[in-house]
């Protein structure tokens, strides 16, 4: 068998250990060999490929990014794009195809298997905001690369009694912040689930201060105020995918709490820092296993399906239960936090 592989969308870390994975246990049990697409969809898309065998993938393990490259192309949203996807495939005589990826990525694997393209899907995201699946990979590495941020504003913050605002990513969900926010002792995490009440926001600041502590505060990039308005949109600029960059809803903060409450507040925003770098040990078991296990749906012709974690377990889903719905933080995760609040 012969079988492409993609990685598309915002990378992360351990998306290589999937890659050596996939390539390792494919070649050694199966006999399959593999084709590497470039760059997402655009690879199959503009038939760029590259060379993906065993010794493509030596010593990548710890690597973050992928060798593969990434983007954020939308087959649907080009003229005859999937006509020219099947045609790729067709010329560099792919069986199958494992694409790596998150909401929209997987949310084409999936409209494309039920097109009758022969895909398999494995979860990836910082954001951990699949549904389907206990966690994607990407996520731990995110969250320990946080914490370590938090717990060194604690230290500066408390000597110059500023508070300190922590922007993390998360467009939609707040897993990131929810659990680096609770792991590095934030006194207020803000998420885009829970839209928040800024007067709130300055009362748990200032009863903070009022015990002699400094306070910091965690933020979703896409966290919003409840009165409305969108503190985070930094430009109308969208994605393939129809998706705003966002940023700036930590300076935006920390401006109107220093406004209101005459505290000196300042934001530091972890952005694409949460994304980079090695995996955690975690991370690469996660990954290492979904790529194991991804090959194998192949070699057995389970199409359409994705990788998902289950407890210890690694599960296989319709493709369609991890991307039709976001995985968001649900209310008594948030409440459970709350008690260390101001
Ligand atoms: O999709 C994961 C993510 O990390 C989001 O949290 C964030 O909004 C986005 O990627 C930013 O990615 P980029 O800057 O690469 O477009």
């Amino acid at each position: 068998m012969r079988v492409g592989m993609l990685t598309g969308g915002g990378d992360c870390p351990g998306l290589n250990a999937v890659i050596r994975a996939a390539v390792r246990k494919g070649v050694q049990q199966y006999g399959h060999e593999f084709v590497g697409f470039r760059d997402g969809w655009r690879g199959p898309l503009e038939d760029d490929v590259m060379t993906l065998g065993v010794d493509e993938v030596r010593g990548i393990l710890p690597r973050g990014g992928t060798i593969l490259g990434s983007s954020r192309t939308n087959p649907f949203a080009v003229e005859g794009g999937v006509q020219r996807i099947r045609d790729t495939l067709e010329r560099h005589g792919c069986d199958a195809l494992i694409a790596i990826g998150g909401e929209d990525t997987l949310g084409v694997a999936s409209r494309l298997a039920d097109l009758g393209v022969q895909v398999v899907g494995v979860p990836k995201t910082i954001d951990n905001d699949l549904s389907g699946t206990d966690f994607t990979f990407g996520f731990d590495t995110a969250v320990n690369i946080a914490t370590e941020a938090i717990d060194r504003l604690h230290t500066t913050a408390e000597s110059h009694h500023r508070v300190l605002v922590v922007e993390v990513m998360g467009r939609h969900a707040g897993w990131i912040a929810l659990h680096s926010g609770l792991a590095g002792g934030a006194n207020i995490i803000l998420i885009p689930e829970r839209p928040f009440d800024i007067d709130r926001v300055c009362a748990q600041v200032e009863s903070r201060f009022a015990t002699h502590y400094a306070p910091i505060i965690v933020v979703s990039e896409g966290a919003v105020p409840a009165e409305g308005g969108d503190m985070s949109l930094v430009s109308g600029e969208k994605d393939a995918f129809g998706h705003v960059r966002l940023g700036g809803i930590g300076d935006r903060l920390a401006s109107e709490i220093e406004h209101r409450t005459g505290k000196e507040a300042r934001a530091v925003v972890l952005g694409h820092v949460q994304r980079g770098g090695s995996p955690s040990a975690f991370d690469r078991w996660l990954a290492t296993r979904f790529g194991l296990h991804a090959v194998t749906a192949v070699h057995e012709g389970d199409f359409g399906t994705m990788m998902a974690l289950r407890g210890t377990e690694i599960a296989r889903v319709p493709l369609s239960e991890g991307t039709e719905t976001l995985k968001t933080v649900r209310d008594d995760l948030y409440e459970e936090a709350e008690v260390f609040f101001g």
